[in-house]
């Protein structure tokens, strides 16, 4: 049991606390889930990006997906091996190709017939041959929220399976690249495995026509991530069905299982302590007001998303009050209509689930510092992140003041 009051006393709040144990044991079950095919969990490091929290992973043996060069700088930081490294991202500049490519990870995936172009104009500036893993976009509605939702030709990600096929036997003639991958992700917090087998079947039928048809031998199948979780009372999907569904689909193929889990990994090792600064009223609707707010953890105001709320060590009647932060915005709120007893200054809310995209989608909104985090692992806590001082903030701008 994680001791959340003496952390938020030594520490302060707003504060991110992670429970990397927690981390631990998802990892292990998932990459055993796995177990008798070559495979390889590569972290989402966009769920939780703090360094430590990536150190952790690597330390388990992960590799790690990326989608900036500052997310691949990040897992070379936390010591992941470049041969566990990948990029992808719907929008990669020639810079971060360029570093990618000089970095030597192990594929860049990528999204475009255009972002082919430049990745093979890169390569050959470099006088190297750079390899790719093609997004391939199967169409499947993975029937989770519209934000998250990636795999249906209305979202911007990936390629058609015609497109990709071209792209695949152009890179194949080119001398600058490499196809050594195919990747596919539909969407995020995924609950349902019908879409995810579908998905898996389009493109392993795509890999196996590849083989026959024009001798292209794939070495990585990437189903990218998007297990979903259960942050209010959800049906999640078993990490071994998940694996068979996947695996089934690849019967007598040589090709090792990537899979790219952020939330999976983070979201319910996470919690978000904020204290409570005043109750107020307006008319019969009960606010608590509390000291975080959208600018640390964004999910409720942007996704509606539910995260579960606990008033540390209170008792008493219950009524319904909206969890609303001090940022000048209606839709700042951590939670509605909540069942809560009556609050009092200082009393401690833990919010739960807030491990994956919840720090990382933090921001300076009405120049508020974003919190600390904190690691909590066999029993000892330590800072990961010091909470941003009014210094932090300014110190891009106030040169500039004259
Ligand atoms: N791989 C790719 C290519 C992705 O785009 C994503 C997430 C992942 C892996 C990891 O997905 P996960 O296993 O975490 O579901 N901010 C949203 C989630 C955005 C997910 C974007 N892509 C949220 O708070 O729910």
């Amino acid at each position: 049991m994680i001791d959340f009051k003496k952390l938020a006393d030594k520490y302060q709040t707003p504060l991110y606390v992670y429970d990397f144990d927690s981390m631990s044991k998802q990892y292990s079950a998932l990459k055993e889930a796995f177990r008798g095919r070559k495979s390889m969990l590569a972290y989402a490091v966009k769920a939780n990006s703090n360094l430590s929290v990536v150190k952790h992973f690597a330390k388990l043996g992960a590799g790690a997906d990326c989608v900036s060069i500052g997310e691949v700088r990040r897992a070379f930081m936390a010591g992941i091996p470049k041969y566990r490294i990948i990029f992808s991202g719907v929008g990669k500049r020639d810079d971060e190709i360029r570093e990618a490519i000089e970095r030597d990870i192990l594929y860049i995936n990528v999204e475009s017939e255009a972002e082919l172009a430049r990745v093979e104009i890169i390569a050959k500036e470099l006088g190297v041959c750079a390899r790719i893993s093609i997004r391939v976009n199967p169409n499947i509605d993975p029937k989770t929220h519209p934000y998250i939702s990636t795999g249906l030709h209305d979202n911007k990600f990936g390629v058609d399976i015609d497109t990709a096929k071209r792209l695949y036997i152009r890179s194949n003639n080119s001398e600058n690249l490499d196809p050594v991958g195919i990747h596919f992700h539909i969407g995020s917090q995924l609950t349902e495995l019908d879409p995810i087998r579908e998905a898996a079947e389009i493109v392993a039928d795509m890999v196996r026509s590849l083989s026959a048809a024009v001798g292209i031998e794939l070495k990585f199948f990437d189903v990218g991530g998007g297990l979903g979780v259960c942050y209010e009372n959800e049906e999640t999907i078993d990490p071994y069905e998940y694996a068979q569904a996947i695996l089934s689909t690849l019967t007598g193929m040589d090709i090792t299982v990537i899979c790219e889990p952020g939330r999976y990994l983070s979201a319910n090792a996470g919690y978000f302590l904020t204290k409570v600064l005043y109750e107020k009223r307006n008319g019969d609707k009960r606010f608590v007001v509390v000291d975080g707010a959208m600018n640390d953890l964004l999910r409720p105001s942007l996704y509606s998303a539910y995260h579960r709320v606990d008033a540390l060590g209170k008792g008493g009647e219950l009524s319904r009050a909206d969890v609303v932060g001090p940022v000048c915005e209606s839709g700042d709120f951590l939670a509605k209509d909540c069942e809560l007893p009556k609050m009092e200054h200082n009393d401690l809310l833990v919010i739960h689930s807030a491990g994956a995209y919840g720090f990382g989608m933090g921001s300076n909104y009405n120049t508020r510092g974003r919190s600390a985090e904190v690691a909590v692992e066999e029993g000892s806590d330590r800072l990961i992140r010091r909470r941003e001082t009014f210094d932090d903030i300014i110190a891009l701008e106030k040169e500039y003041l004259g």
